[in-house]
């Protein structure tokens, strides 16, 4: 039985008369952009995950971007950011006119810590951007504590997660989620949005989203065409109730992982005290990982390394990434694998899974085998 990566259209099969008939409604109302369905997302949205205010955007990237200059990001700033990520936690940015500065992260969970953000500050740092890597909350609120700068939760991968009680997207000074659609939570396009207890904040996301203006009459600060759409509301609204249901799904694979004795011949995630991951992806690590991903693509297992090359070595990142020595970061990037994960893979896939895992390391010589072809 082969076994993909991800599996975002079984959890929706169900669902797939409600979401019609929810987009047809919307066509038939006729309003697009920044209409009831948006405003109702963004109040359910907040809700599920206990702030004030969600800014609904266009997009993930936007939304970390929007979110820096109404923290206050601008010109001269320095921010914070990991380098084993998707490149997007850093591209967002430049655009604000400061510049990043990144740091290493912990092995065992790939996420940043207090003394990895400690180690990259300066006297112009003026933000964090912590990344709750593949679904596993980074320790925000030592951050915050600790530094006492503003850090921005990039909780794109973490939606349906929670750390001691609390959701990812509630940790920070703000987060910023996407909705691209293999996320845990996904529309059918591109949409993102900002969460904040912040007014002041939610207040200049709102703006910025739309052209620096509160009114379209008076423009009072240069800002983006970033709106998430009415129609990708109307299907988020769908979908929300759902997330913890789905989220469960993920968590049982995991487990269903570390029963089959995955933890034997590979190094799994590790979970920190407090922390319940939502697992966007479950990614093992490996001394050969691209030949074990090869040898299970022969198994009808997906597999794939990610952030290979990581961000800080990106030839657009060069100017602000040559310096940097993140030796954790180049190890991780070199050694991990995702698995399949979803909140439908079931327990029997997990072990079969895991036997190919175990039938691809007992036979190393093909493993190279696979690798040199
Ligand atoms: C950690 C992280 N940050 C930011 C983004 C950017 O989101 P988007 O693709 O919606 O712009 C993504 C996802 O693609 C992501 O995984």
């Amino acid at each position: 039985m082969a076994v993909p990566l991800f599996d975002t259209s079984t959890p929706l099969e169900s669902l797939r008369s409600e979401i019609v008939e929810r987009l047809t409604a919307v066509v038939g109302d006729g309003r697009f952009i920044l209409g009831p369905e948006v405003q109702a997302f963004e109040r359910e949205f907040a809700a599920y995950l206990g702030v004030e205010h969600v800014v609904g955007v266009a997009n993930g990237t936007d939304a970390l971007t929007i979110a820096l200059r109404a923290a206050g990001v601008g010109p001269g700033d320095e921010v914070v950011v990991p380098s084993y990520t998707f490149y997007a936690s850093a591209e967002a940015i430049p655009p604000t006119g400061a510049t990043p500065v990144f740091c290493d992260v912990e092995e065992e969970t790939g996420n940043v810590t207090v003394d990895t953000v400690r180690a990259a500050l300066t006297p112009r740092t003026k933000a964090v951007i912590a990344v709750d890597l593949f679904g596993n909350p980074a320790p925000i609120r030592e951050i915050a504590a600790e530094t006492g700068l503003p850090v921005i939760e990039d909780a794109a991968q973490a939606a349906g997660a929670s750390a001691h009680g609390r959701r990812a997207g509630s940790l920070g000074t703000v987060a910023t989620f996407s909705f691209f659609p293999s996320k845990n939570l996904g529309c059918f396009g591109d949409g993102g949005a900002i969460a904040t207890d912040d007014e002041a904040i939610a207040d200049a996301a709102r703006m910025l989203r739309f052209h620096g203006s509160r009114d379209k009459v008076s423009f009072e600060k240069v800002g983006y065409n970033s709106r998430l759409d009415e129609l990708q509301a109307a299907i988020l609204r769908v979908l929300l109730p759902h997330l913890d249901g789905w989220t469960a799904g993920r968590r049982a694979a995991a487990r269903a992982y570390e029963e089959a004795g995955l933890g034997e011949m590979v190094r799994l995630p590790a979970v920190a005290e407090g922390i319940e991951p939502a697992w966007h992806l479950y990614v093992v690590r490996h001394s050969d990982a691209d030949a074990l991903a090869g040898a299970l693509s022969e198994a009808g297992v997906q597999a794939r390394g990610y952030y290979r090359t990581p961000v800080h070595r990106q030839p657009a990142m060069a100017q602000w990434g040559a310096g940097a020595e993140l030796p954790v970061t180049d190890e991780l990037a070199r050694t991990n694998l995702a698995i399949p994960i979803s909140p439908v893979l079931s327990a029997a896939q997990a072990r079969e899974v895991t036997a190919a895992i175990g039938a691809a390391l007992a036979g190393r010589s093909s493993m190279a085998g696979v690798r040199q072809g």
